[in-house]
């Protein structure tokens, strides 16, 4: 039986899409995704699912298509706060083959030049961070990164940092990596919020203590 495909796609951008995982995208005779993945990057004729939260239905349509060849695509890397956890908890390590993709994160340090072996990566993607481990982590780690979610955009993590002494903390916000409005703002939590500045959902927000 052939191993399921987990294909991290990367930030967004064609120009950030592996050649390795362009490869086992173009083999696949049926793809699972995220409706812009599918969209973007599956070709007219493969078969398609889309990932909406309809995972077991997606399991079903992955077990459908495994023995005709099926690619399951996941944004950045699909390890990191992506779709292999879930996938892990159906499949054998030997079922799936992973194909690594460009992390936001990984994308979000290096548009800030900054190594990131020693950062805390947190994710408020689809789940609830309290302010108080938030700020925790933030006060014991040289590096925070922290993925958005439309619920928990970047206003809402400065607003969790000011509620918890955080107010002056400085912030990056990545936002739309790899994409044509990509922006990187620096400001504070306190002129994010008194400001209103405006940021789209899709960021990575970056915290450094510098000290
Ligand atoms: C479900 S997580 C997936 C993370 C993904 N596995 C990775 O390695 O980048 C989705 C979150 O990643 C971040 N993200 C994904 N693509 C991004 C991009 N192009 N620019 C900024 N942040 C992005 C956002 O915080 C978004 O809400």
């Amino acid at each position: 039986m052939p191993r399921i495909k987990v294909i991290g796609v990367g930030p967004g951008s064609e120009d950030y899409l592996t050649p390795a995982a362009r490869k086992a995208l173009d083999a696949a005779s049926a793809v699972v995704g995220g409706e812009r993945h599918i969209r973007q990057m599956a070709a007219p004729w493969q078969k398609t699912f889309i990932l909406k939260s309809n995972l077991g239905e997606a399991l079903e349509f992955i077990r459908l298509h495994r023995e005709a060849g099926v690619a399951v695509l996941a944004s950045g890397d699909p390890g990191m706060y992506g779709i292999l956890k879930y996938l892990r908890r159906h499949f054998r390590r030997e079922d799936l083959e992973v194909i690594p993709g460009v992390s936001a994160v990984q994308l979000a340090f290096a548009r800030l030049a900054v190594p990131w072996e020693d950062a805390r990566i947190l994710s408020a993607h689809g789940r609830k961070v309290e302010g108080a481990f938030l700020a925790e982590a933030v006060r014991t780690s040289p590096k925070v990164a922290i993925l958005t979610d439309p619920r928990c955009p970047p206003a809402s993590i400065a607003r969790m940092l000011a509620a918890n002494g955080l107010a002056a903390q400085r912030i990056y916000c990545c936002c739309n990596l790899s994409y044509p409005d990509e922006c990187v703002v620096e400001t504070s939590a306190r002129e994010l919020l008194e400001k209103q500045i405006d940021l789209p959902p899709n960021c990575v927000v970056v915290i450094l203590n510098e000290g």
